[in-house]
C-alpha cells in the first residue's frame, strides 16, 4: 500500500487556535448526554418512555462516563410536537410520570454524580395551556390575548394573514381564530384575529413584550431550580423577540441550519431591492429570529440563576449565524453555553471542519465562553446515517424508504471518526441518546407511523424527525430490545438493532459503546476538555490538532483517500477503527501520545 511521507507531526509547531477559558466551573468541560424521555426507557409498559424508565437506566450513563443529563420536555402537553408544546410548565405529563418521579430521577442522578438539565420552552406554549384557552375565550383586546401575538388580518376583511411569514414546520405562521373548532361564540360572533406560531398551529408564540410573560418564566425557572436541577436547555432561544412591526419576509428558516433565503430575494450582503426591505432582509436575517432584544431576557434569567448556589446553567438552542452572533448569547452576563450547530452541519470535509473548529474557538474565546460540540440530536438525521449519505452536511429532514439510503458501513465509520475528533476538543460536548451504540437513523419507517408535525405541515415533502427518535434498544434477546417490559414501543425498532444493544456491545472489543467509554475515560483522565488547542499542518485532507492539557495528545482525523502514518515517537492510545500497517486509514481518527 502506498503511503504519503511521514508527517513529522511531533516537531510541527501548530497554530494555537484556543486557549482555555477561565474558570473551573463544571460546564466548561462537561460531556452532556441528551435523554429524549419518550424513547429512552419505558417502565410502565405503555410503549412510551417515562421518567422511572430513565431513572432505572441512569447507571448506563454513569458507566458511560458523562457528567450531566439533559432531558427533553416531560411536562404536561398534548404532545403535538413531542412535548415541545407545553400546557403546564410546572407539572409532569402523566405519560411520563409525576413530579415525584422527577424528584426521584434528580436524586438518583445526584447519587451517581450526574447533573440534570431540563428543557425550557419559552418561545411558545401549547394551545392547551390555560393562558391560551383564556385568550381564545376572552377575545380581542383582552389582557389574556396580550400574552400572545394576536393581530388583525390584512386584506379588506382581515381574511389574509397579518404578514407573509412561514412556519419553520412549513405552511403559514399564522392561524385565524375563527378557523379553530374551539373559537368562542357562534359562527357570526367569532372574531377574526390571527395568532402567530413560528412552529405548529398548536404552538402559539408568546408575546415577550408582556411583563407578565417575563414574570411567569422567572417563576418557572425558580420552580425547577428549587427542585434541584442544574440548568436549562432553552428551546428556540433566538426566537422570543420579533422585529418591530413584524415586517414581511419571504425567506424560510430551517431548523438547526437556520435561514434560507428564497431565490430572487437578497442574499447576505446583496443590495437587491426587496419589498419591505429591512436591515434583516438585506442581511438575509429573518425578522422573527435573533433580534437584539432577546439578550435582555437572558440577562434577566442569568440574574435568577445567580441567586442559586451550585453553578446552574443556561444553554441556548439558537440557529444563529455567523458564529460571532451566536457568541453574543454566551457573554458573561447571559447564558453559559450555546449549541454549536455550525459544527453539526459541517460537511465531511477536512478543510470545512478545520474552519468550523477554528471559527468556533475564535468566536467563543472572544467572550470567555466554552465552545460546545454536537453531532446528533432529536431534530436531525443521526450522524451514523447522515455521514453515509452522498452529500454530507445537515442532511434532509428525515429519510424515507423510497429516498436514497445512506451507506450504513461508511456512515458508521465516519460517525466514529467524527465522534473521536469531537471528544478530543476542549470545551463541552453533547451526546444524543443511542449514538454511543452507533445507532443509525430508522430510514424505512412506515409513513403511517410518522408523528412529526413537519411531515403534515410540508404536505409530506419532508419525512420529519421520527427516524432519529426510535426507542432505544437495551437487550438483544428481549421484546422491543428491552425498551419496555411489555415489548411495546411507540415506533418500531429496526431488526438490525439486535446487534447493537449494550449487552452485545459490552462483549465486543472495538464496539462503538466501548469506544465511547474509552474516549470519555481518557478525556477525563487527560483533562482534554480544558486543554489548549493547536491546529497542525498535516495535509489538506487531515484534521490534525494537538490538545495540550498536561501531556500533549495529537489527534489525527484522516478524511483523505491515503492512509496517514502514525508519526515517529508516538503511540496510539485510541482509534475509531483499526490501523493499517501503522497508518491511520481513510475516515478514521486516532489519538496519539509521545512515547514516554
Ligand atoms: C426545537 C426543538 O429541538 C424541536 O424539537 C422543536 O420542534 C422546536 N424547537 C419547537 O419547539
Amino acid at each position: 500500500m502506498s503511503t504519503t511521507p511521514r508527517p513529522p507531526v511531533a516537531e510541527l509547531t501548530g497554530e494555537v487556535i484556543h486557549r482555555p477559558t477561565t474558570g473551573p466551573e463544571w460546564w466548561r468541560t462537561a460531556v452532556i448526554y441528551q435523554v429524549y424521555p419518550r424513547s429512552f426507557g419505558d417502565a410502565d409498559g405503555d410503549g412510551i418512555g417515562d421518567l422511572p424508565g430513565v431513572t432505572e437506566r441512569l447507571d448506563h450513563l454513569a458507566r458511560l462516563g458523562v457528567d450531566a443529563v439533559w432531558l427533553s420536555p416531560f411536562y404536561r402537553s398534548p404532545q403535538k410536537d413531542a412535548g415541545y408544546d407545553v400546557a403546564d410548565y410546572r407539572d409532569v405529563d402523566p405519560l411520563f410520570g409525576t413530579l415525584e418521579d422527577a424528584d426521584r430521577l434528580i436524586a438518583r442522578a445526584r447519587e451517581l454524580g450526574l447533573r440534570v438539565i431540563v428543557d425550557l420552552v419559552p418561545n411558545h406554549t401549547s394551545d392547551q395551556h390555560a393562558w391560551f384557552r383564556q385568550a381564545l375565550a376572552d377575545g380581542p383586546n383582552s389582557a389574556a390575548r396580550s400574552r400572545y401575538m394576536f393581530r388583525e388580518g390584512s386584506g379588506e376583511r382581515g381574511e389574509e394573514p397579518p404578514n407573509n411569514w412561514q412556519s419553520v414546520f412549513g405552511g403559514p405562521a399564522w392561524t385565524r381564530v375563527s378557523e379553530r373548532e374551539d373559537a368562542p361564540g357562534s359562527a357570526w360572533e367569532r372574531d377574526g384575529q390571527w395568532y402567530l406560531h413560528l412552529f405548529d398551529a398548536s404552538q402559539p408564540d408568546l408575546n415577550w413584550e408582556s411583563e407578565e410573560v417575563h414574570e411567569e418564566f422567572r417563576d418557572v425557572l425558580r420552580f425547577w431550580l428549587d427542585r434541584g436541577v442544574d440548568g436549562f436547555r432553552v428551546d428556540v432561544a433566538h426566537g422570543l423577540v420579533k422585529a418591530p412591526g413584524l415586517p414581511d419576509w419571504s425567506g424560510h428558516v430551517r431548523m438547526v441550519e437556520g435561514t434560507e433565503v428564497e431565490e430572487g430575494l437578497a442574499e447576505a450582503g446583496d443590495d437587491v431591492a426587496v419589498p419591505d426591505a429591512s436591515d434583516d432582509v438585506a442581511t438575509g436575517r429573518s425578522p422573527m429570529f435573533d433580534q437584539d432584544g432577546v439578550h435582555e431576557i437572558y440577562r434577566e434569567w442569568r440574574a435568577v440563576l445567580d441567586e442559586y448556589d451550585g453553578d446552574r446553567i443556561l444553554v441556548a438552542e439558537a440557529w444563529v449565524e455567523p458564529l460571532e452572533r451566536l457568541a453574543k448569547y454566551v457573554r458573561s452576563d447571559e447564558m453559559h453555553q450555546a449549541f454549536n450547530f455550525d459544527f453539526l452541519v459541517t460537511r465531511w470535509d477536512a478543510a470545512a471542519l478545520r474552519d468550523s473548529i477554528t471559527g468556533s474557538y475564535a468566536a467563543n474565546d472572544a467572550v470567555g465562553a466554552p465552545t460546545t460540540w454536537v453531532l446528533s440530536n432529536h431534530d436531525v438525521v443521526r450522524h451514523a446515517s447522515r455521514l453515509g449519505l452522498d452529500e454530507t452536511g445537515k442532511g434532509p429532514n428525515g429519510i424515507g424508504a423510497e429516498d436514497p439510503q445512506p451507506d450504513a458501513e461508511l456512515g458508521l465509520r465516519r460517525a466514529r471518526a467524527a465522534t473521536l475528533l469531537m471528544l478530543a476538543l476542549p470545551g463541552s460536548a453533547y451526546v444524543y441518546q443511542g449514538e454511543e451504540l452507533g445507532l443509525p437513523e430508522h430510514t424505512t419507517l412506515d409513513d403511517s407511523l410518522r408523528q412529526d408535525p413537519a411531515w403534515w405541515r410540508t404536505g409530506h415533502a419532508e419525512k420529519g424527525r421520527d427516524g432519529c427518535r426510535v426507542p432505544l434498544p437495551w437487550r438483544s434477546d428481549a421484546p422491543a430490545f428491552g425498551f419496555s417490559p411489555t415489548g411495546r414501543a411507540w415506533l418500531p425498532q429496526p431488526d438490525s438493532w439486535a446487534e447493537l444493544t449494550p449487552d452485545v456491545q459490552e462483549q465486543q472489543e472495538g464496539s462503538t459503546l466501548r469506544m465511547y467509554r474509552a474516549a470519555l475515560e481518557l478525556r477525563r483522565e487527560l483533562g482534554l476538555g480544558g486543554g489548549q488547542l493547536e491546529l497542525l499542518p498535516a495535509g489538506e485532507d487531515v484534521v490534525a490538532v494537538r490538545n495540550t492539557a498536561g501531556a500533549a495528545v495529537v489527534v489525527l482525523a484522516n478524511l483523505g483517500a491515503e492512509p496517514v502514518p502514525v508519526p515517529e515517537g508516538h503511540e496510539v492510545i485510541l482509534s475509531s477503527g483499526p490501523l493499517t500497517d501503522g497508518a491511520v486509514p481513510t475516515d478514521t481518527t486516532a489519538w496519539l501520545r509521545p512515547h514516554s
